[in-house]
This record gives C-alpha cells, sequence and structure tokens, in this order.
C-alpha cells in the first residue's frame, strides 16, 4: 500500500488511545491517516480531540434504532455502510463500548481490531481492569495485561496482534493500575496499528 494506511478509529469515551494514535501520526511515528473517528455517544471527550486535530467525525447513536423498533444488526449494517464510505484500510475499536455483530463485520473481514485491558482469554467483556483488581484482591493473581486482537463476534476473543503483561503491586490502588494498564494500552494500540499495516491490515 503505497499510501497512508487509512483508519477509522471508534470510541465511547474519553480518547486516551484515540489521543495516543494522534499523536503518534503527528510525530511521524505512524505512517497512517486517521480519516474518520467513530462514537455512539455524543458526550465522548474523543470526539474533541478529533476536532482539535481536524478530524472528520461521525456521532451514529443506537437509541434511535432501540426507539424505532429495529435491532442491533440493522444498526451494525448501517453503521458499516457510513463507515465504508470512507474506504478506511482498517477500522480500530479503542474503548468502543458496542458490540459489533456480524452485519458490521463481515464488511470489512480481517480489518476490525479491538483493545482490551486483559490478557488474551482473561476478563473478556467491561470492567476488565476492575475485575482483575479484584481477583488480585482476593490473591488469584499478581498480574494482568493488555491485548490487541482482530474483532470476531465472539466478545474479545479473536486472533491476538500483540499482548503484554501488567503487574500489580501489593500498594496498588485500583487507580494506580488503571493508569499503568492505560500507559501500556497507549503504546500497544500504536505497535499493533504498524504491524497490522505491514501486514497489509
Ligand atoms: C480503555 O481501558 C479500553 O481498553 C477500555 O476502555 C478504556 C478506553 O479508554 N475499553 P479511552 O477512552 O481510550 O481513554
Amino acid at each position: 500500500m503505497n499510501e497512508r494506511a487509512r483508519l477509522a478509529v471508534f470510541i465511547s469515551g474519553f480518547g486516551s488511545n484515540l489521543q495516543a494514535i494522534i499523536d503518534a501520526v503527528q510525530a511521524g511515528e505512524l505512517d497512517a491517516e486517521i480519516v474518520v473517528v467513530v462514537s455512539n455517544r455524543k458526550a465522548a471527550y474523543g470526539l474533541v480531540r478529533a476536532e482539535r486535530a481536524g478530524i472528520p467525525t461521525l456521532y451514529f447513536p443506537l437509541k434511535p434504532y432501540r426507539d424505532a423498533g429495529r435491532s442491533r444488526e440493522e444498526y451494525d449494517a448501517d453503521l458499516a455502510e457510513r463507515v465504508a464510505a470512507y474506504e478506511p484500510d482498517l477500522i480500530v475499536l479503542a474503548g468502543w463500548m458496542h458490540v459489533l455483530s456480524p452485519a458490521f463485520l463481515d464488511r470489512f473481514p480481517n480489518r476490525v481490531i479491538n483493545l482490551h485491558p486483559a490478557l488474551p482469554g482473561q476478563f473478556p467483556g467491561t470492567h476488565a481492569i476492575q475485575r482483575a483488581y479484584e481477583a488480585f484482591l482476593r490473591g488469584e493473581i499478581d498480574h494482568t495485561g493488555v491485548m490487541m486482537h482482530y474483532v470476531v463476534p465472539e466478545v474479545d476473543a479473536g486472533p491476538v496482534i500483540i499482548s503484554e503483561e501488567v503487574p500489580i503491586y501489593p500498594s496498588d490502588t485500583l487507580d494506580d493500575l488503571e493508569a499503568r494498564i492505560h500507559e501500556v494500552e497507549h503504546r500497544l494500540i500504536v505497535e499493533a496499528i504498524r504491524r497490522c499495516i505491514r501486514r497489509g491490515a
């Protein structure tokens, strides 16, 4: 792929991982271009980050579909249609809190990747950091981790692109662990995109 890889980044919240990608692109550390930032939540601060960086945004909430009695599959299919218009090479789910069905995924085979703040096979789903911390307090684990994986219909279960262990220390509060995990996330998400670009997404 001679021109820069075209990235669509999906968020639902604060967007610190989106910011890590924006910063890497602007620093010339990532040979890519973010062509759209998608959010399903209007209040997502990541939308402010995108606008500040001059990146097009797409706010696409599920609620109107639910209120109209329309299905998640219809939402997913319409979302895919809207996103396809940006011709993304890679779709990066960075704190995107909506499980995408094949109605979306089948439009972009092997081109949707997701950040999950746990090790492969550990704590799938939401609140993974908090659940790891609680397992640590019960003496069940002494570390957790972060992974980037290809998205398949099963939540947080697709082929792993990169993962890294994150230690938990006896003096840690939940905030300490979250800060340590986010630091690893910001590095891993850029590295994962780099690897996918090298593989031709
Ligand atoms: C990250 O921990 C991500 O793994 C999880 O939600 C958080 C998103 O953080 N899904 P941000 O919105 O990128 O700051």
